[in-house]
């Protein structure tokens, strides 16, 4: 597609005037498209007596369940609906059967909720937590397996791990791991939050335990939906977040009993994948890395910024993280936040700092350019 293509595209979005989003690293703004359906959707279930609201919309997010074990390759008894992926990981990590002395293996880059959830769950209920620490910039994808391996105890029983880290984008080995772990008997869990809508391949081809994804990221969902999948074989296994009757022991629905909720948000998820399916995924991820190498290429000469993800073979998507040497990234956020209305994430991690750039099919070349020329003006102008 030409960019006069991509152009086209991009206004499928509803542009802020004076703000240029670089930050689809966090929650994503929704295409115009998904927002009329889930505006639609709203608009029934506040005026619909709840009998009413439950013939209509209740069945329609079975359908809803089975779109997305289509679009992800899980069954439909293995998907839940879920806010986000903060609650479908927290219901595997929490609930997953472990006993005293019992190790879970992860890496110092997880997400931080999940690092707060095993440690929780170590003071409550002493389960050990073993944190892989992987460089940055990755070498190479092989290494990150070795590195699990090497830190299994006879103790490991689950393996967390990032489709693709937050903090730099970088996309992890994950099939290549999950089969390592099978191969010693020890389930893997999945944090997909950055994958599905952006990455291409499917989640069940990963070989993994449980998967959970945020659909606000990366698919283009309203904000607080998401999915969990669970093999069957351990849906019977985990303890739900929220209690469920046992006669539900076997079902996954088990992991949605969270009270009333609003279903308009879940019912816009159909055209979400619609409208991915209707770009490609193949080509959305192709102008992601594209617009990413944009940026970073205008950058390359500066000795002042120094590129923290290895993009080389496919080892990243869209997010892109560098760091800025003898600068604060917190203040060159700001500066491009206030004085230019571009918006960039600082990443502080106890190991590394840097600006984390995240470019959406709503940006464009031009977007890109300008960023990096702003980005140069502010390191010279000292934030
Ligand atoms: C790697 C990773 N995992 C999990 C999450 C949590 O996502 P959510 O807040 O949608 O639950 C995020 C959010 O940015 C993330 O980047």
């Amino acid at each position: 597609m030409q960019e006069s293509d991509w152009a086209e595209v991009a206004r499928e979005w509803a542009a802020t005037p004076g703000q240029l989003n670089l930050e689809s690293g966090g929650v994503q703004p929704v295409p115009l498209a998904v927002n009329e359906v889930f505006r639609r959707a709203w608009a029934d279930a506040t005026r619909l007596p709840p009998a009413e609201l439950a013939r209509v919309q209740v069945p329609a997010l079975e359908e809803v369940r089975r779109r997305l074990a289509a679009a992800s390759g899980f069954a439909p008894d293995e998907i839940a609906l879920v806010r986000n992926t903060t609650e479908g990981l927290q219901n595997l990590l929490l609930g997953w059967p472990l006993v005293r002395g019992d190790r879970v293996l992860t890496t110092t880059q997880d997400y931080w909720r999940f690092q707060d959830g095993l440690d929780q769950r170590a003071a409550r209920e002493g389960i050990e937590v073993d944190r892989i620490r992987l460089p940055v910039p990755l070498r190479d994808a092989a290494s990150v397996v070795d590195s699990f391996v090497a830190a299994l105890r006879p103790e490991t029983r689950v393996v967390l791990v990032s489709e693709m880290i937050n903090l730099t984008g970088q996309i992890l080995p994950i099939a290549a791991i999950a089969a390592a772990m099978r191969a010693r008997g020890v389930a893997v869990l999945i944090d997909g939050a950055h994958g599905f809508g952006h990455l291409t391949a499917q989640p069940d081809t990963f070989g993994a335990d449980g998967y959970a994804t945020s659909l606000h990221k990366w698919l283009g969902a309203p904000h607080g939906t998401g999915f969990l999948a669970l093999r069957r074989r351990w849906i019977g296994e985990v303890w739900p977040l929220f209690p469920a009757l046992a006669s539900r022991r076997e079902d996954i629905r088990k992991f949605e009993g969270w009270g009333t909720f609003a279903a308009a948000p879940f019912l816009a998820i159909p055209a979400a994948l619609d409208f991915w399916r209707r770009i490609g995924p193949e080509a959305k991820l192709a102008r992601l890395r594209w617009l990413r190498d944009r940026w970073l290429q205008a950058c390359a000469g500066d000795p002042r910024v120094r590129l923290l993800t290895r993009t080389a073979e496919e080892g990243a998507g869209a997010i892109a993280t560098v760091e800025l040497r003898g600068q604060d990234p917190r203040s060159i956020a700001e500066a491009l936040r206030v004085r230019e209305g571009i918006f960039v994430r600082a990443i502080a991690h106890p190991e590394f700092r840097g600006l984390r750039v995240t470019p959406n099919l709503f940006n464009s070349a031009a977007d890109l350019d300008r960023f990096a020329e702003r980005l140069r003006f502010h390191l010279d102008a000292g934030g």
